[in-house]
């Protein structure tokens, strides 16, 4: 496309408060993507429909992470980020692929059944078609490369299954897309259970670092951290806590595991946790100062929003179109 440049398609729901997980594990290393892709992030609004949204709240929430994905230094004019559902074509796409889609497919999604059995209130078509949707994001720009995390793999796989068996019936219609492979982001666990991935609906508060957190509330949440009774600063399999608070350090100061465990060799534990959590202060401090400006500049953050929307509108109708007449819609008169 543009320059010559791969396309490279990302996204988050607007749903929950980002963690520190979000930040390192993702965001903090897309800021760099745009010199070599021509990269897209999209609110993905749609998406939270699947669960009940109280109106209000979530067109805040959709506004937060899209003022997030900014302060997180995201630059509006050499990334296009937009609103999912500001984009028609998602949707429309998303019909036509679920055609080409079978049940048995979605059927075997392990986030669709988990989900599910959380849910079970409420499982609706949605929630069993949200892998669809996720196709038509990724399809509707062509994206090349898409970096996700493990949980979203499974969708990965079935969006290329989709392209393939579309373009088997019809041509070289989509790119069929690739996992993002490069420096991807650390994966950072809960600071109370540290087998499980930090969450942003994690119930216990002293789980999640958000990225909007008090700082004050950062450090005493550090300080709580679960880790183990030797008192041995070193990455282990056996010492999850303590490897996670590693990894943590590193993704905040850019230092390696081997230069942590030689600057902490021979202190304790509550040494530790007070420089992790200062680290991470000094990474939130100024993204958080960022965000509360942004906030307040109305105009700006319109005018990024206006520009990028009507730029993935331009690239997704194009795709849309050429799907359109392949599968025999009728066009329209002009
Ligand atoms: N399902 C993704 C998540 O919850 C968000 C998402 C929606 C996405 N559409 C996408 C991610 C397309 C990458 C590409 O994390």
């Amino acid at each position: 496309m543009l320059d010559g440049k791969k396309v490279l398609y990302s996204g988050m729901q607007a749903t929950g408060n980002l963690t520190i997980g979000n930040y390192f594990g993702a965001l903090q290393n897309w800021v760099t993507l745009n010199e070599e892709y021509e990269c897209f992030y999209g609110v993905m609004d749609l998406h939270s429909l699947t669960v009940r949204q109280n109106p209000t709240e979530f067109r805040q929430r959709a506004r937060s992470l899209y003022a997030l994905y900014v302060a997180a230094g995201l630059d509006p004019k050499k990334n296009c980020i937009y609103y999912q559902s500001h984009v028609s074509g998602h949707a429309e796409l998303s019909w036509i692929l679920n055609c080409f889609t079978y049940m048995g497919e979605l059927n075997r999604m392990t986030q669709f059944k988990d989900k599910s059995a959380r849910h079970a209130d409420n499982i609706n078509a949605g929630l069993y078609t949200y892998p669809v949707l996720m196709a038509a994001d990724i399809l509707l720009y062509q994206s090349d490369v898409v970096p996700v995390g493990a949980d979203q793999k499974q969708h990965l796989e079935i969006t290329r299954d989709i392209a393939e068996r579309f373009n088997g019936i019809y041509g070289d219609v989509f790119t069929v897309p690739e996992p993002y492979i490069g420096k991807t982001g650390a994966r950072i666990m809960s600071l109370q259970d540290a087998t499980k991935k930090m969450s942003k609906s994690d119930e216990n508060p002293n789980a999640s670092i958000y990225l909007l957190d008090d700082l004050d509330a950062v450090l005493r949440k550090f300080k709580r951290a679960v880790t183990d009774s030797d008192n041995e600063i070193r990455y282990a399999e056996e010492k999850p806590g303590i490897s996670n608070l590693i990894d943590i350090y590193s993704a905040a100061t850019g230092k390696t595991v081997a230069e942590i465990e030689k600057e902490f060799d021979g202190k304790g534990y509550g040494d530790f946790k007070m420089a992790v959590g200062e680290a991470v202060v000094d990474v939130l401090r100024p993204l958080q100062e960022r965000y509360n400006e942004l906030l307040k500049d109305k105009e700006y953050i319109n005018s990024c929003i206006k520009e990028n929307d009507e730029k993935a509108q331009y690239f997704a109708n194009k795709t849309l179109r050429k799907v359109q007449k392949k599968v025999g819609l009728t066009e329209k008169i002009r």
